[in-house]
């Protein structure tokens, strides 16, 4: 099968639906890594199938909202027959204002216990904000992933101040440092970001991103495909920062597939994280050794990803991970 072309209407061999999105990706991760994980988002009547599959992997649901007169979002993915792919995606019931609606009522966010909050970039913006405003305002301990990527005046507006950590592939570093300099008075980020092509070296842009001032309390991780990862950890007395580099697993067998790695990483990640107290830094509660083994552990769970078929199917559990790293 090909791709369809503007005005071309074609027929496909196959068709399956799946269980998919960063949200419920790195929610399965979490469960299988072994941490407790409470999952907040809304479908549409349409989508009670895959809270089901969410809750058969030990995910509370009780923070999801049914909409009456949303659809489920989707992402319609073409494959063609060597294996190239095209997405169309439709946030459907993802962008419901329901959520916000939820947070601002309730005087807390939804799970009492919780210590993090992981927040993808899937669901409404306005929601996205006042989730991370609420943790940040009950001392939880928040991680963002910003896929896909923040609007150049949304990142110049974002409360990157309240991101304790920062997680990015190669592809969202350089989206979010081009995004960052633009229209900024800072003329050497935008003349180092014009001539971005010319560094060279693979952690250029996570050190470029690093040094920006709206991320100077924010850890950063920046993830490298098969270059393993990269983390630009703050100190807890706000006095510079360390980097941890963690070489890829190595591969075992020949298949590949790399779809949902970095949701598998960030999953595994941070499941790790929620070992330490939400307030961990640096120089605190954590060491660079204590941040190392968790980047190793991430980049094993990621890579068995890569040696399996399928996305959220292929992140692999935590004793499986533990045997292949021992
Ligand atoms: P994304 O899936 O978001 O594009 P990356 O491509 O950076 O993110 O991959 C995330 C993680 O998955 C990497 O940090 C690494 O641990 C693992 N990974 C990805 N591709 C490979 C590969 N070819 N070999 C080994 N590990 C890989
Ligand atoms: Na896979």
């Amino acid at each position: 099968m090909n791709i369809s072309m503007p005005g071309e209407t074609i027929s496909s061999k196959r068709y399956e639906s799946r269980v998919g999105g960063k949200g419920a990706n790195q929610a399965v991760a979490i469960a299988r890594a072994g941490g407790t994980i409470e999952f907040c988002g809304t479908v549409g009547k349409d989508g009670e199938w895959i809270v089901e599959y969410m809750k058969k992997h030990g995910i509370d649901i009780s923070g999801i909202i049914v909409s009456e007169d949303e659809t489920t979002g989707r992402a319609i993915i073409q494959v063609s027959d060597d294996g190239e792919n095209s997405i169309i995606l439709f946030p459907g019931a993802n962008h419901s204002e329901l959520h916000e609606k939820r947070i601002a009522l309730s005087c807390q966010l939804w799970f009492p216990e919780a210590t993090h909050l992981l927040l993808q970039n899937e669901i409404n913006y306005q929601s996205t904000l006042t989730s991370l405003f609420k943790a940040k305002e009950e001392g939880l301990c928040t991680i963002f992933n910003p896929s896909p990527m923040l609007s150049p005046a949304q990142i110049h507006a974002f409360l990157w101040d309240k991101v304790d950590w920062l997680l990015v592939n190669e592809g969202e570093a350089e989206a979010l440092y081009r995004g960052s300099c633009t229209g900024s008075q800072d003329s050497t980020a935008l003349r180092d970001s014009q001539n971005f092509s010319t560094t060279s070296v693979k952690d250029g842009i996570a050190s470029l991103l690093a040094s920006l001032d709206a991320f100077k309390n924010t850890n950063i991780i920046c993830t490298l495909g098969a270059d393993g990862v990269l983390a630009y950890l703050r100190r807890s007395d706000g006095n510079g920062s360390a980097s941890v580099y963690r070489p890829a697993a190595r591969l075992q067998g020949i298949f590949r597939d790399t779809t949902g790695a970095g949701d598998c990483f960030t999953g595994y990640f941070v499941s790790g994280l929620m070992k330490y107290p939400p307030d961990a830094r640096l120089g605190g509660d954590v060491s660079e050794e204590d941040i190392a083994r968790i980047l190793e552990v991430s980049n094993q769970a990621a890579g068995m990803s890569v040696e399996r078929p399928g996305t959220i199917d292929s992140i692999p559990t935590r004793d499986e991970v533990e045997q292949r790293i021992n």
